[in-house]
C-alpha cells in the first residue's frame, strides 16, 4: 500500500468540476490580475474568519512580511517567534528588516511557551508572532495580556490553522493581523501559491493593499515602496470553490486524529498529540514523538507510508539564522522535538484502511 503524507488528488477528484468551472470563468473573462474573484474570496474569507477585512497575497511568506511592514516594524525592532516553526515565520520578520527573537515551545502542545515570553522582551520588542502550529489554535488571551502590559502587538501566523476556533473566535482574528498560506497541502489550499492577511483595521487593510501592488494606492502613484505580491485571480477562483468545504475537511482531519490516538495508545514509547476541544485543533499535521524517530521514519517510508518531519531543524540552528549567534542548547524543547517528532499521513479523504495500515506498520516496528 502507498499512503502519501497528503493526497491532493483524492480531494481534487471530488471538487474538480466546481474548480474547473471557476477557472474557466477567469480564462473567459481574462481578468487575470486582481480580478473580481480576488475581492470575492477576500470578502468570503474575512467573513469566515470573523474579521472585517482580508487582503489576498501571493503566498503566506508575503503575508507575514507585509503584515510586519504594515505594522511599521522594521530595522532595529525585534519580533518574538517560536523556535519550533517553519522557516517562513522568521523570514517574514527578516524581510521587513526586523530581528527574529526565538522563544522555546511548550512540550505538551508544541506552541510558543507563554511562560518564556516576558523574559525575551527587550526595549526593542515590537510584536509577538504566535504560530498555531500543526493546526492547534494557541490560547492568545494570556499573550494579549502581556502585549497590553508592554505595548506590543500580536501578528498571528495562521498558515496551518484555517478555521481553528477557540472561545468563539477563529484563528487569525484575535491579533492585529492574521496571516494565512494557501499552499496546496494546507487545510485550505489552492492550486499553486497563495496567501492572505485578515485584520479588523481599515488603515492596515489599505496599507496592505498598497504594499502588495507596488506601493500604489492609486494607479501610477507610489507614495511608499511596495512589492508585487497579489493573490492570483486563478488561485482565488480555486479557493472560492474550496472554501465551502473547509469545515467538513477540518472535521474529517479531527476524526482521523481521534482514530490514530485510539489505535496508537500505549504503543512503544510513543507520545501522542493532545486532542483538545473540537474546533480548536484542525490537525493540519498529526505529530507523534518517539526516541526512535529516525528508524521509525525509515521503516514507514520503506513500507509505503509517507511520514515526514515538521521540522527537523529549529529556527535558531538554521544556517540562515547563524548570525543570531545561538548555540545548540539555547532552546532545549524545540531541539529535542526536532529529533523526536514524526508526522503521520493526515488528510480529509484518508480511509480507515489507510489509517489501519499505517498503525499496523508502527506496531510492527515496535
Ligand atoms: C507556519 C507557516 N508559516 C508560514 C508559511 C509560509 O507560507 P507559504 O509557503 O505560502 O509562503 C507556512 C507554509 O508553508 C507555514 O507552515
Amino acid at each position: 500500500m502507498k499512503i502519501p503524507l497528503v493526497d491532493l488528488q483524492a480531494q481534487m477528484k471530488l471538487i474538480k468540476s466546481d474548480v474547473l468551472k471557476n477557472i474557466t470563468s477567469v480564462v473567459e473573462k481574462c481578468n487575470f490580475v486582481l480580478g473580481e474573484e480576488v475581492q470575492k474570496f477576500e470578502q468570503e474569507f474575512a467573513k469566515y474568519c470573523g474579521a472585517s477585512f482580508a487582503v489576498g497575497l501571493a503566498n503566506g511568506t508575503d503575508a507575514l512580511h507585509l503584515a510586519v511592514r504594515a505594522a511599521g516594524i522594521g530595522t532595529g525592532d525585534e519580533v518574538l517567534v517560536p523556535a519550533n516553526t517553519f522557516i517562513a515565520t522568521a523570514l517574514g520578520v527578516t524581510f521587513a528588516g526586523a530581528k527574529v527573537v526565538p522563544v522555546d515551545v511548550n512540550p505538551k502542545n508544541f506552541l510558543m511557551n507563554i511562560s518564556l515570553i516576558e523574559k525575551a522582551i527587550t526595549k526593542n520588542t515590537k510584536a509577538i508572532m504566535p504560530v498555531h502550529l500543526y493546526g492547534r489554535m494557541m490560547d492568545l488571551d494570556p499573550v494579549l495580556e502581556i502585549t497590553k502590559k508592554h505595548g506590543l502587538i500580536v501578528i498571528e501566523d495562521t498558515a496551518q490553522a484555517h478555521g481553528a476556533e477557540l472561545y468563539g473566535k477563529r484563528a487569525g482574528s484575535v491579533g492585529l493581523m492574521g496571516c494565512f498560506s494557501f499552499y496546496p497541502g494546507k487545510n485550505l489550499g489552492c492550486y499553486g501559491d497563495g496567501g492572505l492577511v485578515v485584520t479588523n483595521s481599515s488603515e492596515l487593510k489599505d496599507k496592505l493593499i498598497s504594499l502588495r501592488n507596488y506601493g500604489s494606492p492609486k494607479k501610477y502613484y507610489h507614495p511608499i515602496l511596495g512589492f508585487n505580491c497579489r493573490l492570483d485571480t486563478m488561485q482565488a477562483a480555486v479557493l472560492l470553490a474550496k472554501l465551502p468545504h473547509l469545515d467538513s475537511y477540518n472535521q474529517a482531519r479531527y476524526e482521523v486524529a481521534v482514530k490514530y490516538n485510539r489505535a496508537l495508545e500505549g504503543v512503544g514509547d510513543l507520545v501522542l498529540p493532545e486532542v483538545p476541544e473540537k474546533k480548536s485543533h484542525v490537525f493540519h499535521l498529526y505529530v507523534i514523538q518517539t526516541k526512535k524517530r529516525d528508524t521509525l521514519l525509515e521503516h514507514l517510508n520503506k513500507q509505503g507510508v509517507g511520514a515526514g518531519i515538521h521540522y527537523p531543524v529549529p529556527i535558531h540552528l538554521h544556517g540562515a539564522y547563524a548570525h543570531l549567534g545561538y548555540k545548540k542548547g539555547a532552546f532545549p524543547v524545540s531541539e529535542r522535538l526536532s529529533d523526536e517528532i514524526l508526522s503521520l499521513p493526515v488528510y480529509p479523504e484518508i480511509t480507515d484502511e489507510q489509517i489501519g495500515y499505517t498503525v499496523e506498520q508502527i506496531k510492527k516496528f515496535f
